[in-house]
C-alpha cells in the first residue's frame, strides 16, 4: 500500500499482511491482517506505533519515502511485538527519537526489545505532548488486552489511535471504512480472540470513548473508521450482558455414535425453532467458533470418551474457550462411552473460568438409543425454557 495522506499532516505508513495465515499461531486469518502506523507532522514529528518485525523493511521504506529529517516522538500504545517489534529499527534510523509511553509499557519494551531506559519519555493518564501546532493526549486503557495498553488522541484533528482496541483482521487496499458487514465480521474475529476475555474493562473504556469528540478512529490493525459509531456500537453489543437465542454445537465423532446424537439434537432444535451453528472440532475454523460464542446463549459439546477423557480435540478447544471466557450462559454435554463414564467432571474442570449453568448430561453406551433421544429432547426443552425465561425468544 505504501504511504498515503489521511488528512493534512497525518500519514499512513503501515504495512498490509495479505499472506499471514494465523494470528497468535492459533486464529486463522482468511482476510490477512495489517500493522498500521501513522506519522503526524506538526512542528515536531510523531510516529504512532511501529509494526511487526516481519514487515520492518517495508515499514522503514515507507518512513524513508516521507523524507522525514527526524522523528521526535515514537508513541508506543502497546508493547506487543506486532506493534513494537520494529521500534529498535526506527530508533536506529532516527536516533534522536524518544519513545513516549506509560511506565508499564516502558518496562515491557525494555524486557521484550531491550530498548534502553534513556530512550523513554514516560507519560501518565490524560497527559499531553505538544507537537507545536498539534497536541497528543494519552489515555491509559489497561487490559485492552494487556495491562499497559493505552490510546492516543490527536486533539486538533479529532483522531483516535487506539492500537488493538476496535481493530479488525483484514488486509485491504481500501483502508477507509464507513462501516459494512465485511468489516464488522473481521472486527468480530479480532474481538473474539483478543478482547472477549476483557469485556468488563472494555465496557469501561467504551464509556470513556463516548465522552470524546472523535472524527476518525485509526487502529493499528485493519481499516480506519470514518464512522466511529459503527464500531463503537458493535463493541457495545459484544461486551454487553445480552446473549442471543442461539446454540453453538461443538463435537467430535469417532464411530458415529456422537454424530447420531448430534443429528437428533439438530432435529429437535429445528422443531423448537432455536437457531444453531455446528462445529466439527477436527476441522473447524476456530476463529468462526470464537465468533459464534461472542453472543450465543448456549454451548453444547458432543464428545466420545477417549481413553477415559474427552476427545483431545475437544479438550483443546474447551481450554481455548475457557481462556476466551465468553458470556455464554448455558452448557450441555452429550457423550458416548464403551467402558469409561467419568467425563462430566473432567469437562467442568477444563471450563473452570466460565460462568456456566450446566444442563444434565446425556450419556449413552455406544449409539444413542430411545432413552438417550428422549434425554436429548429434554435438553432442547431445557434450552428453550432458559432462553425464554431470559427473554431471548421472540414469540
Ligand atoms: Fe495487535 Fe496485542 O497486538
Amino acid at each position: 500500500m505504501g504511504t498515503f495522506k489521511i488528512i493534512d499532516s497525518v500519514y499512513y505508513v503501515g504495512v498490509q499482511d495479505w499472506d499471514r495465515e494465523l494470528f497468535d499461531e492459533i486464529i486463522p486469518l482468511p482476510q490477512g491482517t495489517s500493522y498500521n502506523s501513522y506519522v503526524i507532522k506538526g512542528e515536531k514529528i510523531a510516529l504512532i506505533d511501529a509494526v511487526d518485525p516481519s514487515k520492518k523493511e517495508i515499514f522503514l521504506n515507507n518512513l524513508k519515502g516521507l523524507k522525514l529529517e527526524k522523528i521526535d516522538y515514537l508513541i508506543s500504545n502497546h508493547a506487543e511485538q506486532d506493534h513494537s517489534g520494529a521500534i529498535p529499527d526506527v530508533l536506529s534510523l532516527y536516533p534522536m527519537a524518544k519513545v513516549v509511553t506509560n511506565e508499564k509499557c516502558k518496562n515491557f519494551l525494555k524486557d521484550l526489545l531491550l530498548v534502553p531506559e534513556e530512550k523513554f519519555i514516560v507519560i501518565k493518564d490524560q497527559e499531553t505532548i505538544s507537537l507545536g501546532n498539534k497536541t497528543l493526549k494519552f489515555f491509559l486503557t489497561p487490559w485492552v488486552h494487556w495491562p499497559e495498553t493505552m490510546v492516543t488522541y490527536l486533539i486538533e484533528d479529532k483522531i483516535l489511535f487506539p492500537c488493538d482496541f476496535l481493530a479488525s483482521h483484514i488486509a485491504t487496499g481500501e483502508i477507509f471504512s464507513s462501516g459494512d458487514e465485511i468489516i464488522k465480521v473481521s472486527a468480530k474475529r479480532y474481538y473474539s480472540e483478543i478482547m472477549m476475555p476483557y469485556r468488563v474493562s472494555i465496557l469501561k473504556h467504551l464509556k470513556l470513548l463516548k465522552t470524546m469528540d472523535i472524527g476518525l478512529i485509526a487502529p493499528s490493525h485493519g481499516v480506519i473508521y470514518k464512522n466511529p459509531d459503527f464500531i463503537i456500537k458493535a463493541y457495545e453489543e459484544w461486551v454487553s450482558e445480552k446473549v442471543k437465542n442461539e446454540v453453538v454445537i461443538l463435537y467430535v465423532t469417532m464411530h458415529h455414535s456422537i454424530l447420531e446424537a448430534i443429528k437428533t439434537l439438530e432435529s429437535f432444535l429445528v422443531d423448537f425453532q432455536i437457531p444453531y451453528k455446528v462445529f466439527n472440532a477436527t476441522k473447524c475454523d476456530i476463529g468462526e467458533l470464537a465468533m459464534a460464542l461472542v453472543e450465543a446463549a448456549t454451548l453444547i459439546v458432543g464428545t466420545p470418551v477417549f481413553l477415559a477423557n474427552p476427545h483431545p480435540n475437544i479438550s483443546f478447544l474447551l481450554s481455548f474457550i475457557n481462556a476466551l471466557r465468553p458470556k455464554t450462559r448455558y452448557f450441555g454435554l452429550i457423550s458416548s462411552y464403551s467402558w469409561g463414564q467419568r467425563i462430566e467432571e473432567q469437562v467442568k474442570n477444563i471450563l473452570a473460568n466460565c460462568k456456566l449453568e450446566y444442563f444434565p448430561i446425556v450419556l449413552a453406551k455406544g449409539l444413542p438409543k430411545e432413552e438417550e433421544k428422549v434425554k436429548i429432547k429434554e435438553l432442547v426443552e431445557n434450552i428453550l425454557k432458559k432462553h425464554t425465561e431470559d427473554e431471548m425468544v421472540i414469540k
